[in-house]
């Protein structure tokens, strides 16, 4: 019987495709890395999570019988696909099951970072809220304004859905045009530097590969509006968390809303320190309905390959 490695406890929907494997499922929280390399003995297929590095030394203690990686994340940067490629093995994410539930979790930092909810809450548990006040906690609007995107594919266009509702014009960056995008939002693009100039409001949904590695620094925030606000549910690493810090601290910009840290789940101990910031802890993704179907998503797809069948969602790199 083939044997499985889930790597964190999961929806129960996604054990329910295992079924007919010698399924072994690690503890809820993240394996120590020992623990992790003495489950890996032996396994033909992984079902792992963003918080497990799947690298060369994982697949070698794994052995040769590995031939699946499913991971239950569309980010697939915990993965080093040189290793895998070397070795043959499969490996396989979980776009678009997520797209709408992140789009609400970026739209929510956006509202809640402009229209300074965190600070509101944190005064009102703290017994301080005494009166309404004529210029008490204000922020930006945010309907009718510019939100720029960097990286406009499925969740990205996910979040320009919910902002038409809010009658936004939409502009963006990447590495590529998208005409059907630009059709369908009446969406502009831009070269960064200029979006970065133009926007009220700027969402990053790129993945985390070199060339996105802080993406946003220092310079960047710089050609930003003072009343900008930064919203990032990508990855830590594409944001130079230390600049962002500093532009929140000086007010070089208005607010941010982060879902995601550089050296996660540490959080600059600046960035905690400041009521511009919202903080989230990595919960894009996390609702009842979405995080049953990433498992159910993986756990078919690790099937898939087991049984030499094609995976619905491999990564080719
Ligand atoms: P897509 O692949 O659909 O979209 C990514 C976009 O980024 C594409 O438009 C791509 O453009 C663009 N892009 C890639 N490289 C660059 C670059 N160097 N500069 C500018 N743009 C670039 O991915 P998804 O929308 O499905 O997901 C995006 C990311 O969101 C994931 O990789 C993951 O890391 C993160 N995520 C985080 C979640 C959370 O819980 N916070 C939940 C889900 C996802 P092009 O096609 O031209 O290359
Ligand atoms: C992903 O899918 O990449 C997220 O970070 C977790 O949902």
């Amino acid at each position: 019987m083939p044997k499985v490695l889930v790597t964190r406890e999961i929806p129960e929907a996604g054990l329910e495709p295992l079924e007919g494997f010698d399924v072994t499922v690690l503890a809820e929280g993240p394996p120590g890395r020992d623990e992790l390399l003495e489950a890996a003995r032996g396994i033909d297929g992984v079902l792992c999570t963003l918080t497990e590095q799947m690298d060369a030394e994982f697949m070698d203690v794994a052995g040769d019988d590995l031939k699946v990686i499913a991971n239950m994340a569309v980010g697939f940067d915990n993965v080093d696909l040189d290793a895998t490629k070397e070795r043959g093995v499969v490996v396989t994410n979980t776009p678009e099951v997520l797209n709408e539930t992140t789009a609400d979790t970026a739209f929510m930092l956006l509202l809640a970072a402009a229209r300074r909810l965190g600070e509101g809450e944190r005064l009102v548990r703290a017994g301080s809220f005494e009166a309404w006040g004529p210029k008490m906690l204000l922020g930006p609007d945010v309907w009718g304004k510019r939100l720029g995107f960097i990286g406009f594919g499925r969740i990205g266009q996910a979040v320009a859905r919910r902002a038409r509702g809010f009658d936004m014009e939409i502009l963006y960056t990447g590495r590529s045009r998208r005409e059907d995008a630009e059709e369908e939002f009446g969406a502009r693009y831009l070269e960064l530097d200029e979006l970065l100039e133009t926007s009220d409001f700027v969402s990053i949904h790129t993945p985390l590969t070199e060339e996105t590695t802080h993406l946003i620094g220092a310079e960047e925030l710089e050609r930003m509006k003072p009343r900008a606000v930064l919203v990032n549910t990508s990855r830590g690493p594409v944001v130079d968390e230390g600049a962002l810090a500093d532009a929140l601290e000086e007010g070089r910009i208005f607010a941010a809303g982060l879902d995601v840290y550089e050296e996660e789940p540490e959080v600059h101990s600046k960035l905690l320190e400041l009521e511009n910031v919202v903080l989230a802890p990595h919960i894009g993704s996390a609702s009842i309905e979405t995080r049953d179907k990433m498992a159910v998503t993986a756990a078919e797809d690790l099937r898939a390959v087991l049984r030499g069948e094609q995976p619905k969602n491999p990564v080719d790199g």
